[in-house]
């Protein structure tokens, strides 16, 4: 990329290669979005055209409706590329963790035979169109196997990221009431087998699941129930490599991915089969410049969005390979991920901040001999970029060549949403860019009134939204309209985010204005963490902040009030103990305060922001509201602060 004052734009080789490169594209797209999107939706395969394309009843919304479609046919037998084209390619390279096992490759035929095998067997075990189905694997084949296997017969996935402990799984699969779940013996992780098992046996108590599907992966030692445990094995042996797609109506809802938000509860996003799958192959074929000699890589778990949308859909939908690697990014080494990119020649690469910012903390010697002369786009995600790791990015991994695709988006939103294009540009460090083509963002004050340049307000999506927007929670409309579509009228998709623009309408994220803290890129409500602390009995209430972290990018604090006097390594010991049952190891607070007390207005409400200033050593502000004062005393002689 060359730099025009603080501003890069792409190289011309980028420029030449990529599919997108006039800037009319804005210009036309905005004169008619509906018309845009539905252009794209036409090369797609349709087992039957929609009727209307875009349906507003606020807050309701509908896509391509009464179009006909499975996502599989278009990654496989349909596929825009043409399926004797891309039958022999390799559509996935599975990287284990361990260096002295081989990799695993499927090319589109052999992954399409797996996942036809797979869905023949869900459907003889009695999963049809509608159910839910639950998908607790770690990184390896059969996730993706597994997510594809429900697309093909119209079954619900609804995958649950395998760091996740039994108690956060359990919530998931009761409220999705699945009768099936997918998982695996064990897993590696930092050169250790996890027991990913006996989490799944725990996690499906008090829930519907009558049937485990178990991956052989790691070959430890489980246990083992008869008619309820099957080996994916025995399952698939003698099923047919053949398997009709069941036709989805456009709005059928592909899959339920929980995210956090709100209140303690996950909330169960819903995503439909038509919207998504144009979403999801145009943004990675647009903003990746996917072609077909592209490798991507996008380090995200399954678990989350990204994987779903960047790791699995839409590279596949695109006809090129996609890698997924099961482990640790640094082991056995720090240059385990260089390897990986050198070995199979990763050109697309799509990664977070932490990420970024923990190998930027291992210096540059590890990296220094690696030249990645396959890269060609790089991309960020999950949370604001610095300044320092955006250049050290650029600098070390992309060697000044490749542009920095600042994404934003969300779990609602299904695919990207904000970013400039690899062939347009500008990039701005701090900045995630234009918001694409034919998507009206605004950013609004309180009173809903629209803010010129430089002006921070609520970032909000306008009419006609984007086809991949989620379509509900699970079922919760109430929440679905209370969260998205109240603090501007049921017209207005909130956020959730602060963010501002410049003069050019390069858009920056500012952060939540919500209490969702991201940590490492993950997303958690302070709600939901401090309803787990608040289970343990000892524990008489609690107030949990997120802080700035340097690797981490946040990272959650406690203050806790116990009932009776306890000394603050066991507090601490049993906090972290209980973020790690009821969530998972990511959950783990950095430091534990024992307080006498936590600072509340007088209607009883915890003032975190005045713990979250006093850790910043920033000025507290108007206290006249605070129902206890003096509780401030203390906090402060706890932290350390004066
Ligand atoms: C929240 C959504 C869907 C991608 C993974 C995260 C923050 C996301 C960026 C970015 C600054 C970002 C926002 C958003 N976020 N991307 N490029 N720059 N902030 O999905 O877990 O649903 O979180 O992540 O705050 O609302 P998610």
């Amino acid at each position: 990329m060359f730099k025009k004052v603080d501003l890069y734009y792409p190289t011309k080789e980028i420029k030449n290669k990529a599919w997108v490169k006039d800037k009319k594209i804005y210009k036309d797209a905005e004169r008619n979005p509906i018309k845009f999107w539905e252009d794209l939706a036409k090369e797609i395969f349709w087992f039957k055209k929609w009727k209307k394309t875009f349906v507003h009843k606020p807050p309701s919304f509908q896509w391509f409706v009464e179009g006909k479609i499975n996502i599989t046919s278009n990654i496989f037998e349909k596929n825009s590329l043409g399926w004797e084209k891309i039958k022999n390619k390799t559509a996935l390279i599975w990287e284990p963790e361990p260096t002295n096992e081989k990799e695993r490759k499927l090319t589109y035929d052999e992954l399409f035979r797996e996942v036809n095998k797979f869905a023949n067997a869900l459907k003889r075990l009695g999963v049809r169109k509608g159910d839910r189905v639950g998908i607790y694997l770690p990184m390896i084949p059969e996730v993706i196997i597994s997510m594809l296997a429900c697309a093909r017969i119209g079954a619900i996935h609804s995958v649950v990221f395998s760091a996740f402990s039994s108690s956060a799984l359990k919530i998931r699969l009761q409220d999705t009431e699945a009768k099936v779940l997918i998982t695996a013996d064990g897993y590696w992780r930092r050169g250790k087998i996890i027991d990913l098992k006996k989490n799944a046996d725990e996690g499906i108590k008090q829930t519907k699941v009558k049937k485990v599907i178990v991956v052989q992966r790691a070959k430890n030692e489980i246990s083992w129930q008869k008619n309820k445990d099957f080996w994916w094995q025995d399952l698939i042996e003698k099923e047919s490599v053949q398997c009709e797609p069941r036709i989805m109506d456009s709005e059928d809802t592909l899959f339920i991915l929980y995210t956090s938000g709100s209140t303690g509860k996950p909330k169960g996003t819903v995503h439909t089969c038509g919207g998504y799958t144009v979403q999801a192959k145009w943004t990675g074929k647009w903003i990746f410049d996917l072609h077909h000699d592209d490798i991507m890589w996008c380090t995200a778990d399954v678990g989350w969005v990204t994987g779903h949308t960047y790791g699995v859909y839409s590279p596949l939908l695109n006809g090129i390979p996609t890698l997924i690697y099961e482990g640790s990014p640094d082991w056995p080494a720090p240059d385990r991920w260089a390897k990986i990119i050198e070995k199979h020649k990763v050109t697309i690469f799509y990664t977070a901040p932490t990420a970024i910012r923990m190998f930027k903390k291992y210096g540059t010697e590890f990296i220094k001999k690696y030249k990645f002369n396959s890269l060609r786009i790089l991309g960020s995600v999950g949370e604001p970029i610095d300044e320092a790791a955006w250049n050290w990015y650029f600098k070390k991994v992309g060697k000044g060549k490749c542009p920095i695709l600042d994404t934003w988006w969300q779990t609602e939103t299904g695919g990207i949403l904000i970013t400039s294009l690899p062939g347009i540009g500008p990039f701005k460090p701090c900045f995630t860019g234009l918001p694409l083509p034919g998507l009206k963002f605004d950013i609004l004050d309180e009173k809903g009134k629209s803010l010129p340049p430089n002006k921070e307000g609520n970032l909000v999506l306008l009419p006609p939204f984007s086809p991949g927007l989620l379509r509900g929670i699970y079922k919760n409309p109430k929440k679905y309209l209370e969260t998205y579509w109240s603090e501007y009228g049921k017209k207005v998709y909130f956020t959730s985010d602060a963010a501002y623009k410049n003069k050019q309408g390069l858009i920056r994220i500012v952060g939540r204005v919500d209490d969702v803290i991201k940590v490492a890129g993950h997303r958690f409500t302070t709600g939901e963490l401090e309803n787990a602390i608040s289970k343990l009995s000892s524990v008489s209430e609690c107030a949990v902040i997120g802080i700035p972290d340097e690797i981490k990018g946040e990272t959650p604090i406690v203050f806790v009030v116990l009932k009776k006097e306890k000394s603050i390594e066991e507090t601490k010991k049993e906090l972290i103990g209980q973020l790690r049952k009821e969530i998972g190891p990511i959950a783990s607070p950095k430091q534990v305060y024992l307080v006498e007390d936590l600072p509340k207005t007088r209607s009883g409400k915890i003032m975190r922001r005045i713990l979250k200033r006093l850790l910043a050593k920033e000025k507290l502000g108007d206290l006249s509201t605070l129902a206890n004062p003096e509780s401030i005393k203390d906090i402060k002689k706890v932290v350390k602060v004066r």
